[in-house]
């Protein structure tokens, strides 16, 4: 059985050079050695990534930031320190100890620290950082459970740290500066005005997906189910939809005008935003999992993590 709890088992594939799936409060991810480029590169292999999207390195504490990255301006240290542990990710210039593979070629590096007990033990014990994408096939939705993991590549992955479902189930924010100006390059699992609120400053740019970006994870063709999936916004109704959905992705309340006898797959009954954002890959796997070919959702209201929701329906949507 390649799935399990053990810290120690973990701790030794990884001080061979080998991959190991680790849990997070976000996603799943497919963690190497972030300073062996031998087992970074595997990383690469295995998920059929290309090498020009670089890999966040995760570490155990803020206090092992300046081993790896410059020290980031007061503010940032103010975001930093308040919402380590947990889902915001932080780009800053790279120490030369970061393999040039691990950021493919850039000079800054994507740093966090994830909140997640079991990772978070398996970082404090080992004395090297962790390297991990999210632990899909590139270009497929990402995994909440081990069991999402173990579907798709368990048969390459010689151990799976088992951490239960992700507990916000969207991938982190990343955060970075441009010539000063505070930029988020994704959206994710802290919501903007939390940002805003902490930082007293207000972002300047928010990247969405494009077909040429800067960040790869930008592409907008990402996180896609096999299954089609039509959206639809606030003022529009069921009749704007051009397919007929099979099933309908629910989010509180099912339009009126929807036929009664399609089936509902809820991303939160009740329309809570962070439910939703834990749902929303699961129930993109099961769309795919149960052969839906087509189905349709409501992008949820702008605010707080809705707004990273509507960020990954809008990509599983793009064909
Ligand atoms: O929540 C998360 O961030 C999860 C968990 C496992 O930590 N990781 C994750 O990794 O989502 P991945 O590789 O699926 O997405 C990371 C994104 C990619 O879009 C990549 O392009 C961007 O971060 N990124 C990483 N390093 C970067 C860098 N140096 N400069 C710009 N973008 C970077
Ligand atoms: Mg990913």
């Amino acid at each position: 059985m390649n799935i399990g709890q053990d810290i120690n088992k973990a701790a030794t594939l990884l001080e061979g050079g080998g991959l190991v799936a680790i849990p997070t409060e976000t996603v799943y991810g497919l963690a190497a050695n972030a300073l062996n480029e031998d087992a970074v590169s595997e990383i690469f292999r295995v998920k059929n990534r290309p090498q020009f999207d670089p890999l966040i390195v995760h570490i155990p504490h803020f206090s092992a930031l300046e081993r790896y990255a410059a020290l980031p301006p007061e503010n940032d240290l103010r975001l930093l320190t308040h919402f380590w542990p947990g889902p915001l990710t932080y780009l800053s210039p790279k120490k030369s100890i970061i393999p040039d593979l691990v950021t493919s070629g850039s000079p800054l590096v994507a740093i966090r620290v994830p909140k997640q007990p079991l990772t978070l033990a398996l970082l404090q014990q080992l004395d090297f950082p962790l390297a991990a994408p999210s632990a899909n096939p590139f270009g497929y939705v990402s995994p909440t459970t081990a069991q999402h993991v173990a579907n798709q590549l368990g048969d390459q992955i010689p151990y799976i740290l088992d951490g239960g479902a992700a507990e916000v189930g969207i991938e982190s924010t990343i955060l970075g500066r441009v010539n000063n100006r505070l930029v988020v390059y994704r959206l994710g699992g802290v919501s903007l005005e939390e940002i805003e609120d902490i930082s007293q400053e207000k972002i300047a740019e928010v990247r969405r997906s494009s077909s040429k970006p800067d960040a790869p994870g930008m592409l907008s063709l990402h996180y896609s189910p096999h299954c089609k999936l039509a959206l639809l916004d606030a003022n529009q109704s069921i009749a704007d939809l051009t397919i007929v959905p099979d099933v309908w992705l629910g989010f509180g309340e099912v339009p009126q005008e929807l036929p009664s006898s399609t089936p509902i797959f809820w991303l939160s009954a009740s329309g809570d935003v962070m439910e939703a954002a834990r749902n929303v890959f699961k129930v993109l796997r099961q769309l795919d999992e149960h052969n839906i070919k087509r189905a349709a959702v409501r992008l949820l209201p702008e605010i707080g993590l809705g707004r990273a929701v509507n960020d990954r329906l809008l990509r599983a949507a793009a064909r």
